[in-house]
């Protein structure tokens, strides 16, 4: 399967996803390109040292977020992927995306969706005081946070926690999950069905 990987920070998730493909010839994806909301961030120098195409469509650049949509879309669409992933991506893709990629789109929580949805899911667990929390792998829809769940992994929060701390546990899992996830769809294929996630094998 051809992958883009949408990213907006350290990126990773999108070098979990390299590791990967690297480590295994079998593995059923390759990543085609890196796209970005801004620039001058480490998952574009990964995917630069990887030798991967990658592109940055910055909102600021486009008169109102109809237009960002739209270029995010052909940017996208121009490398003609099989599944988008964002991995830490951190714009809520529009209705142009959707409409492009929908049912394609995978992206990755830090929080065990319903719970704690939105930018600061690490944050939010651990102001509410929950006891574990973890990260989600879902299918995008046109909610925040809301499409058919795919996996979920749950770690446990400890009393000192900081988000700082608590998110890079979390990390570690959610680069697992990831990894998992791509590879099964990529190798085995799906079908979702209202809420659920269908994959064979
Ligand atoms: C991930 O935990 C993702 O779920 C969240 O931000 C983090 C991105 O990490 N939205 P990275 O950029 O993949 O290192």
């Amino acid at each position: 399967a051809r992958l883009v990987v949408l990213v907006s920070g350290s990126g990773t998730n999108l070098q979990a996803l390299l590791d990967a493909i690297d480590a295994d010839p079998a593995y059923g994806a390759r990543i085609v390109a890196v796209g970005a909301d801004r620039d001058g961030i480490a998952g574009l120098e990964r995917a630069e040292r990887a030798g991967l195409p990658t592109f940055t469509v910055r909102l600021r650049d486009h008169a109102d977020r109809a237009g960002w949509d739209a270029a995010l879309t052909d940017a996208t669409g121009g490398y003609d992927p099989d599944l988008v992933v964002s991995a830490g991506f951190m714009k809520i893709v529009g209705p142009a995306f959707l409409a492009r990629f929908g049912g394609r789109i995978v992206n990755t929580h830090p929080a065990l969706l319903p719970s704690f949805p939105g930018a600061h899911g690490v944050r939010d667990a651990l102001a509410y005081g929950a006891k574990v929390t973890g990260c989600t792998v879902h299918f995008v829809d046109d909610g925040v946070d809301t499409g058919p769940v795919i996996a979920q992994g749950v770690v446990e929060v400890r009393p000192d926690d900081t988000e700082d701390a608590l998110h890079e546990r979390i990390k570690e899992v959610e680069r697992r999950l990831l990894v998992d996830v791509v590879g099964r769809l990529s190798r085995d294929g799906y079908r979702i069905e209202g809420r659920k996630v269908l994959i064979p094998a």
